[in-house]
């Protein structure tokens, strides 16, 4: 029997989707554990879950951090705004706000790095995680470029959709078909390579919330799918020509799902 993979999971609200991991773990259809979970809120409903099942779990209060006047005084040593400035498209350094932005998300993915540290994780899954990760947490996790380490489940079929409220967003723009995506977090907003996809009809009679109720059903099945493709070692990066914003030719990352080895 290979070792258990090793998963950190970083979770803002109800915690459905760690539940369905966790399940999937204790059934064994993922060879795997969950070794602690974060939440960027303390009255995350989620934490209740990781506590019923004695997992570690951790809060980093990005709302309390993001009201610190002090926060210059927290940023972590090695933070550099040149550099982040670089590595993140559109991130103009003039703009006031979007660097105390990052400069406060510095600060709160420092804090989760510190918590993270003294567990052994092999992956970070994105449960309902509601916080955009900035280079500065990305790039201290993945450290081969064709294995990334964390992963995000999105409520629509990317590239359609992406954002905060992806069931309401293809409900209200009238989709007859909706789903859910599971994804490799890069620099972007649910812009990473695309692990996994799952898709629904939305019917005349659906309401907001029966789609929401289909879409979380195809989460749980799906973030178990593609969990169990990485920790099997069957993800892998390539990259790709493509078709970028008018007609531009681009290299894009995509997912290379290697053959099941025997
Ligand atoms: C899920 O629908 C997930 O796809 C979404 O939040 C919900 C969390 O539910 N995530 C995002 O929108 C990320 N941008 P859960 O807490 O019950 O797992």
């Amino acid at each position: 029997m290979q070792k258990k993979l090793k998963i950190a999971a970083l979770i803002s609200g109800s915690g459905t989707n760690l539940q369905a991991v966790i399940n999937a773990c204790i059934k064994k259809e993922i060879n795997g554990k969950i070794v602690c979970v974060g939440a960027d809120r303390p009255n995350a409903l989620g934490l209740k879950r990781a506590k019923k099942h004695n997992i570690p779990a951790f809060i980093t209060d990005y709302k309390k951090i993001i009201a610190d006047n002090n926060i210059e005084k927290k940023l972590p040593v090695d933070f550099n705004i040149k550099k982040i400035s670089s590595l993140q498209k559109l991130f103009d350094k003039t703009n006031k706000k979007i660097e105390r932005f990052f400069k406060t998300r510095a600060v709160a993915e420092a804090d989760i790095l510190n918590k993270l540290d003294k567990f052994k994780f092999n992956l970070i899954i994105l449960a309902g995680f509601m916080r955009k990760l900035t280079p500065y947490f990305i790039d201290k996790i993945n450290k081969d470029s064709k294995t990334p380490k964390i992963m995000n489940i999105h409520p629509a079929l990317l590239p359609a959709f992406p954002g905060t409220d992806g069931y309401k967003d293809a409900f209200e723009y009238g989709a007859k078909i909706g789903g859910c995506t599971v994804h490799f977090v890069d620099y972007g907003e649910d812009t990473g390579a695309i692990i996994a996809q799952k898709s629904f009809p939305i019917l005349d009679g659906d309401t907001l919330e029966t789609i929401k109720q289909k879409g979380l059903k195809a989460e749980w099945e799906l973030y178990t799918k593609a969990i169990k493709l990485f920790e099997e070692g069957r993800l892998t990066l390539i990259t790709k020509n493509a078709a970028g914003r008018g007609g531009f030719k681009i290299k894009r990352e995509i997912v290379k799902i290697l053959e099941r080895m025997v």
